[in-house]
């Protein structure tokens, strides 16, 4: 994307959300192994396979497609085709975990005789699994195979970037509303501590998935080199 004129260029912030990325990974793994009992996709305790939810979306669907959007400000000397394939792979495998993560929500559901479908979160969550999906098949057909025309092209690249934060801030909320959700069933079903080790953990992993979003809009908008930043003010028109 052009140079959004914030005067600063995208390294900075592509560094700070791969610390970011990784340290969200690490918490929500915490969480769900050390605080809520493990991982399993078959288990007599269905919890387990809750947990599998968290963990897949957050580090298969957002870290991953944070990883994919940064991948032009990180890789900037990589061939165009390489860079390409990267950014379409990495989109495809998140988008598929992405999937798989939700379908391990609706297994806890339906094992333990629950509805699906009841909260703004699974609305949500649905709507950005679906435009994400729409937004990788509509990118993967206009600037890979077979391929829009170079005006088509120029025309869509605006709007697969514009769509394509959108879509991922999407994901962010929904992920925000994941925790706050699970977190608040714990209090009040659980009699989880309000203050204690487990919620202020979640609070701090919920905190820490806002700076690695806010760190990958701003990459995205920035350019690469010094250089590509407007060093003259234009004024506007009639603008004194
Ligand atoms: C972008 C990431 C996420 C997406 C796309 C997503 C999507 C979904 C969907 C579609 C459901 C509905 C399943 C059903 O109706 O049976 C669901 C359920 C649930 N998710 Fe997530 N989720 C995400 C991240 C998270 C995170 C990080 C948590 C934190 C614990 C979480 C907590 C929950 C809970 C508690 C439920 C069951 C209650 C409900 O249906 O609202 N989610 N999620
Ligand atoms: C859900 C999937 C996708 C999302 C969320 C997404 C999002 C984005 C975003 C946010 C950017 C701007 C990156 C930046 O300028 O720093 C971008 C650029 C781009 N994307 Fe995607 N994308 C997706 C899938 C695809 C696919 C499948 C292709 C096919 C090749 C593609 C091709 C491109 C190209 C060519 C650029 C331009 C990079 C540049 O030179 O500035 N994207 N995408």
């Amino acid at each position: 994307m052009a140079a959004a004129g914030l005067g600063v260029t995208a390294a900075p912030f592509t560094k700070a959300a791969h610390v970011l990325g990784a340290v969200s990974a690490f918490l929500v793994l915490v969480w769900c192994i050390r605080f809520r009992g493990g991982l399993a996709l078959e288990n007599e305790n269905k919890n387990l396979i809750f947990n599998l939810h968290p963990v897949i979306t957050l580090i298969g669907f957002v870290v991953l497609g944070s990883e994919a959007i940064m991948i032009y400000k990180v890789f900037p000397s990589w061939d165009r085709y390489t860079v390409k394939m990267t950014h379409l792979i990495l989109h495809g495998i998140a988008t598929v975990l992405g999937a798989f993560g939700i379908y391990c929500a609706f297994k806890f559901h339906n094992e333990q005789g629950m509805s699906n479908f009841y909260s703004l979160h699974a609305w949500l969550g649905m709507a950005t699994i679906v435009l994400y999906a729409i937004q990788w098949v509509y990118g993967f057909v206009t600037f890979f195979f077979p391929g829009a025309s170079p005006g088509v092209r120029r025309a869509a690249m605006p709007w697969h970037v514009l769509l394509g934060i959108f879509v991922y801030v999407l994901a962010l909320v929904t992920t925000e509303l994941g925790f706050l959700e699970k977190l608040t069933f714990l209090e009040i079903f659980v009699g989880l501590d309000k203050f204690g080790m487990e919620a202020i953990l979640v609070n701090i992993t919920s905190i820490v998935v806002v700076l690695l979003g806010a760190s990958v809009v701003v990459a995205s908008v920035t350019p690469v080199h010094d250089k590509e930043i407007p060093q003259d003010y234009a004024p506007l028109p009639g603008e004194c």
